[in-house]
């Protein structure tokens, strides 16, 4: 096979990054947005974890079209029915389940034989196959596991019905040459691997998580499991947008195709910024913002004379376009739709008249208007409603200046009725936190406060993202405005709402 499946994880093991929670609409959109991406799998969620998981894995399998349709199961019998009840009715449907295999998973997590972990994977894919006719396999903690056994479960669950083998390196332990050759003895010790596709799982603990995988694929694995921006747990998992370009950009050498439109590559990864708030560093391969800036001057006066000398592949190919100016004051809601669908945002009407209008007051005192703004302003005006809103601002004044103690004044709504008070701070932003944090008697922890000027000028719109954490909730929130103290108030007060929502949904957890 010439071509390596991309089996996005980004709405699974993405979401388990600390902050990262999203709610099922978020996951819907950014699933569009995959499936225009052409991921071959979409893992959706893990349908027993909690109801949002399984309405989300429901959704998707549902509205989504192109993809196949994934949902995690451990290899427990109520989690596969509950993962092929999320699933049932879709086009496409995957069971994806796994259990450890490693010694050190076995003896001290799970207390439990080889011999038992491995009738159990055989039983569950079994399982798995009276539902669907796709059934993947993961060995969690693999690249830790006795090779030997390790082809002997691999080979049972193949006998059993898996279709994929996903051989995971769950902690990010592994080099690329012990990977690859983990791999190679994969293809060459067990009797039956022709019958399934060899899947690898990369996390990034020591910074090989994409390295790992591509000896993987240079040893014969024709899946890689993989996220947008390389998010995941701890370190995060192996970034899609890498992958597939090192496939692209190294062709001569490797060979392989992938199914991804490799220019929707930066609008994925902005829509999932936007979405989690988790940014990405600006040095970051592919979709950083220094990805295509040449500072230099030999660099520079290269590219001018011919492209080729210093870009390896073209910002256009991965979706940046030369000009980010997209439109001002006279642009209509025709074009501004459309701009909006690029980016990866499919607006009902009512949102986008929202989006449009709010666009129109920016444009009006804005002369330019670039893509940043417009994410900016539909992850505020429109994606913002996602969360249920027990906390509002209504009215916000704040005094400062030099000689005066910084002074807030602020009206909220709380569960529907309105309340005003007024206090002091070191700042105006810590006098409009304080006041916050009492009208809401809230008690959450700020672990990060930011502030980004989202385009050049002293009239661009600002971002303000806050992280705050409570009772071992960790929520982001994010205010877009061009006064900065009004944007700080929108995302402290969107970070507390995140958080009830959290608290709420904890409550209804299944596991
Ligand atoms: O990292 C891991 O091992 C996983 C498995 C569930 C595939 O996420
Ligand atoms: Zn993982």
């Amino acid at each position: 096979m010439d071509t390596v499946k991309i089996f996005d994880t980004t709405l699974r093991d993405g979401e388990q990054s600390p902050g990262a929670s999203m709610n099922v609409e978020e996951k819907v959109r950014v699933a569009r947005q995959l499936a225009k991406l052409g991921v071959d799998i979409i893992e959706a969620g893990f349908a027993i974890s909690s109801p949002g998981d399984f309405e989300s894995v429901k959704r998707i399998a549902h509205e989504i079209e192109g993809p196949t349709v994934c949902s995690l199961a451990r290899a427990i019998e109520k989690d596969i029915d509950v993962a092929a009840e999320a699933l049932k009715g879709a086009s496409k449907p995957r069971i994806h389940t796994f259990i450890s295999t490693s010694d050190i998973h076995l003896e001290h997590q799970f207390k439990m034989s080889r011999a038992e972990a491995k009738k159990r994977a055989v039983e569950m894919v079994e399982r798995a196959r009276g539902y669907v006719e796709d059934v993947e396999f993961s060995p969690m903690d693999a690249s830790r596991t006795d090779s030997d056994y390790l082809y002997e479960v691999v080979e049972a669950v193949i006998a059993a019905g898996a279709t994929t083998v996903n051989i995971p390196d769950t902690v990010g332990y592994a080099l690329p040459d012990e990977f690859g050759a983990l791999i190679k003895g994969i293809k060459d010790n067990v009797p039956n691997i022709d019958k399934a596709i060899i899947s690898v799982h990369c996390h990034n603990d020591l910074g090989l998580a994409v390295a790992n995988s591509l000896s993987a694929v240079l040893n014969g694995a024709r899946q890689v499991e993989c996220t947008i921006n390389g998010i995941g747990e701890r370190a995060g998992n192996a970034s899609m947008e890498e992958i597939v370009m090192i496939l692209k950009t190294r062709k001569d050498m490797i060979g392989l195709d992938t199914n991804i439109n490799t220019e929707y590559l930066y609008p994925s990864s902005r829509l999932v910024v936007g979405i989690t708030g988790m940014m990405v560093q600006p040095n970051k391969a592919i979709v950083g913002d220094n990805a295509f800036a040449h500072e230099s001057g030999i660099h520079q006066d290269g590219l001018l004379k011919e492209k080729t000398t210093y870009e390896i592949m073209s910002p256009e190919s991965v979706g940046i376009s030369k000009s980010t100016l997209v439109m001002g004051k006279h642009s209509g809601r025709h074009a501004f739709r459309s701009r909006l669908s690029e980016l990866g945002y499919e607006l009902g009407d009512e949102d986008l008249n929202k989006a449009f209008e709010r666009f129109k007051a920016l444009a009006d005192k804005k002369k330019e208007v670039f893509d940043e703004d417009i994410e900016a302003i539909v992850q505020d005006e429109v994606l913002r409603i996602d969360v249920p809103d027990r906390f509002s601002l209504t009215e916000l004044a704040v005094s400062s200046g030099t000689g005066t103690e910084p002074e807030a004044n602020i009206t909220m709504e709380v569960d529907g009725k309105k309340i005003e008070k007024s206090g002091k701070g070191d700042g105006p932003v810590d006098a409009v936190f304080n006041l916050i944090s009492t009208i809401t008697e809230t008690k959450s922890k700020l672990l990060r406060y930011s502030v980004n000027a989202i385009t050049g000028g002293t009239d661009a719109l600002g971002e303000v993202t806050v992280r705050l954490s409570e009772a071992g909730h960790i929520v982001l929130g994010q205010g877009a405005h061009t006064d900065i103290i009004i944007a700080s108030a929108k995302a402290y007060i969107n970070a507390l709402n995140r958080l009830e929502l959290k608290k709420k949904e904890k409550k209804e957890r299944l596991v």
